[in-house]
């Protein structure tokens, strides 16, 4: 579903680690991207996976891993994220000065480049980076933890993003993160974005597929 007018990304933070490739396979015909959220317990105060665990994933799962990396030093560790098989890489413009030159790095070790911004990280001084990029990732939460309550007020950066992308023609995919859920899903796809994680809403249920159905169906309803 590579192509899908809307990306279903339920997140792995929510799923038992000791079972992620069922956790992957459980969504393989109904979600569009896998969600890994690499976090290094200084840019976030929490700690997940690395390349070896994206590596393994990379050799079992059928969608594509959309890497969000949560990390210091970017420029030293997103590269090998694409070179272990990650079809997206997002990195945050907290943890950068020089985001272009990952981009450049990243598109060119084969991976599409993201840009994630945190809750209280404004949009407007990267509009001019984003040809440079892929996806445009928004936090709707403070990056940190899965399970916090999505926050609307994050989606004037998604509106803010969504209109200069239109104007400038940018072939951007706008993914939120964070809350997402069946409740507010909708608001999120009105405000433009186009790429929806979702963790405790798909793993937290009890058919994750059917939860991922769910959300798709919620979003596209809600398009703007
Ligand atoms: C948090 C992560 C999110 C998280 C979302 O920093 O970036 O991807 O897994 O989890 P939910 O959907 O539960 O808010
Ligand atoms: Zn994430």
């Amino acid at each position: 579903m590579l192509n899908s007018p809307l990306i279903i990304a339920p997140s792995l933070l929510a799923a038992d680690f000791s079972r992620l490739a069922e956790a992957a396979d459980a969504v393989a015909d109904s979600a569009d991207w896998l969600h890994v959220d690499v976090m290094d317990n200084h840019f976030v105060p929490n700690l997940t996976v690395g390349p070896p665990v994206v590596r393994s994933l990379k050799a079992v799962a059928r969608l594509p891993l959309d890497c969000h990396l949560m990390i210091e030093n970017p420029k030293r560790w997103a590269v090998g994220y694409a070179e272990v098989g990650a079809y997206n890489v997002s990195f945050h413009a907290e943890a950068t000065d020089d985001p272009v030159t990952i981009a450049k790095d990243l598109r060119a070790a084969g991976s599409r480049a993201g840009l994630a911004l945190d809750r209280d990280t404004p949009v407007e001084r990267y509009l001019d980076l984003l040809p440079q990029f892929d996806v445009l990732l928004i936090m709707t939460i403070k990056a940190g933890f899965g399970g916090q309550a999505f926050l609307p007020e994050m989606l004037d950066k998604v509106r803010t993003a969504r209109r200069h992308a239109k104007a400038g023609h940018l072939e951007l995919r706008i993914e939120v993160d964070g809350g997402v859920s069946a409740d507010t899903i909708e608001a999120a796809a009105a405000a433009g974005a186009d790429a929806f994680v979702a963790g405790t809403a798909v793993y937290g249920a009890h058919d994750p597929a059917a939860a991922a159905r769910h959300l798709r169906k919620l979003a596209s309803g809600s398009a703007g």
